[in-house]
């Protein structure tokens, strides 16, 4: 069957050492900007004054305590400043959570009501603020798609809004800015880009040789960085690590072909109960998600195991492939092993209901029933 679809993405990308000078081709004198950020690590890495220079005889002003998982509570705070103060242009600086908040930011404060509703869906963004990024941590894609997760900490919600208003105007990818992430951060920022893909890739066969083609090349490149990840402080490294994630959501390889979001959403529901970093969420549900949907997905993990970890074997055997690829970077797969409660079914499901989340996969065949199967098997 022939693939029908739109696909749009205006954001500039400024690749390279030293790009963050051209972040001052899309301001004028005029603009009154925000710059924007998250606790502090721009701080210490000499980001924030690389910009500041950057940023000398502009008329700026700064709002900083996006916290990771933004919330809508902070980002609130921050749209009372661009009121009173006639921000014209926000410019993020930071990793998914910065720019995510910023791009509630920007829409929020351009609408009369409650920003919570592009979140719950009651609302759809007619028009947002323009927003500049300088990425310092690759993993989401936020930097040059249309998404956005905040999270409530009023009611333990973690919820999304897409919006082409949204889409960043530029984003600066400098990899030198990666040099002081942790570990930890490096290592979420390659199982999610490895998730992103996933999540458009092991759904049903097509027949475009570029999609499936393009997205093999982002997943073997990624396998390659675990295999090489005693060289993760290299400059290569990270340029790869940070076009990889880049790549891996800026919405071409999912045009027209059948998607399946749902270790996101099932891992987003973690997140808000139990503090899981996004990644650990993901890394969870996914492999238990697959084992679930095998007879569905049978073909595509097969293809992955053949085209990517280079493996013919059962569909077991290429979960168990990628099991190991997330153990490799110290991403563990056992929902036991972060900080939850004997809850978890009971605070997940009704919150997987709430949120409309009672049909996913490319088959609307993820029922609560299959969810909690699902979670029930991340408690090894
Ligand atoms: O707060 P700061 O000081 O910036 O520290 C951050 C934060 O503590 C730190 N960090 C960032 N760059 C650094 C650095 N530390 C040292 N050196 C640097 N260069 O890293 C910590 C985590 O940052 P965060 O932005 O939270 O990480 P990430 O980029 O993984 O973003 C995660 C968020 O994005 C959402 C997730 O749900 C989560 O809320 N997602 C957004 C998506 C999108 N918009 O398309 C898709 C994803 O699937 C995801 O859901
Ligand atoms: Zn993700």
């Amino acid at each position: 069957m022939s693939l029908t679809y739109d696909f749009y993405n205006p954001t500039t990308i400024h690749f390279g050492k030293g790009q963050v000078s051209s972040v001052v081709k899309h301001l004028s004198k005029d603009n009154k900007i925000l710059l924007v950020y998250g606790g502090g690590s721009i701080k210490k890495n000499g980001v924030y004054d690389e910009i500041s220079k950057v940023l000398e005889g502009f008329d700026w002003i700064e709002f900083s305590g996006v916290e990771a998982n933004p919330t809508y509570e902070t980002m609130n705070k921050a749209v009372e400043i661009v009121k009173s103060e006639n921000v014209d242009f926000i410019l993020a600086v930071g990793g998914g959570s910065v720019i995510d908040g910023c791009k509630y930011l920007a829409a929020a404060s351009l609408y009369d009501g409650d920003g919570w509703d592009f979140l719950a869906g009651k609302a759809e963004v007619e028009k947002a603020l323009p927003l500049g990024v300088v990425l310092t941590l690759p993993a989401t894609g936020s930097e040059s798609n249309m998404a956005a997760v905040l999270s409530k900490k009023e009611t333990d919600e973690k919820r999304f809004f897409h919006s082409p208003f949204v889409f960043p105007k530029f984003a600066v990818l400098d990899s030198s800015y990666m040099n002081t992430l942790s570990d930890r951060q490096l290592a979420n920022g390659l199982v999610d880009a490895f998730v992103h893909v996933c999540e458009q890739y092991l759904t049903t066969t097509n027949t475009s040789l570029v999609h499936d083609g393009y997205s093999e090349t982002l997943l073997k490149g990624l396998v390659k960085l675990s295999c090489d990840w005693e060289n993760r402080s290299d400059a290569l490294w990270q340029e790869n690590l940070m076009l990889l994630a880049n790549q891996a959501l800026n919405g071409f390889i999912g045009s027209g072909v059948a998607q399946d979001w749902a270790t996101h959403f099932i891992g987003h529901e973690l997140t808000a109960f139990y503090g899981l970093d996004h990644a650990q969420s993901l890394a969870v549900v996914q492999p238990q998600l697959l084992r679930v949907l095998s007879e569905d997905k049978e073909e595509k993990i097969l293809q992955l195991g053949t085209n990517v970890f280079g493996k013919k074997g059962s569909v077991e055997e290429i979960i168990v492939e990628l099991e190991k690829l997330y153990s490799s970077v110290g991403v563990s797969t056992n929902l036991n092993d972060y900080n939850i409660d004997d809850k978890v079914i009971e605070n997940i499901i009704p919150a997987l209901e709430a949120h409309g989340m009672i049909a996913m996969g490319e088959n609307e065949n993820i029922t609560l029933d299959v969810s909690e199967k699902i979670l029930k098997m991340t408690m090894k």
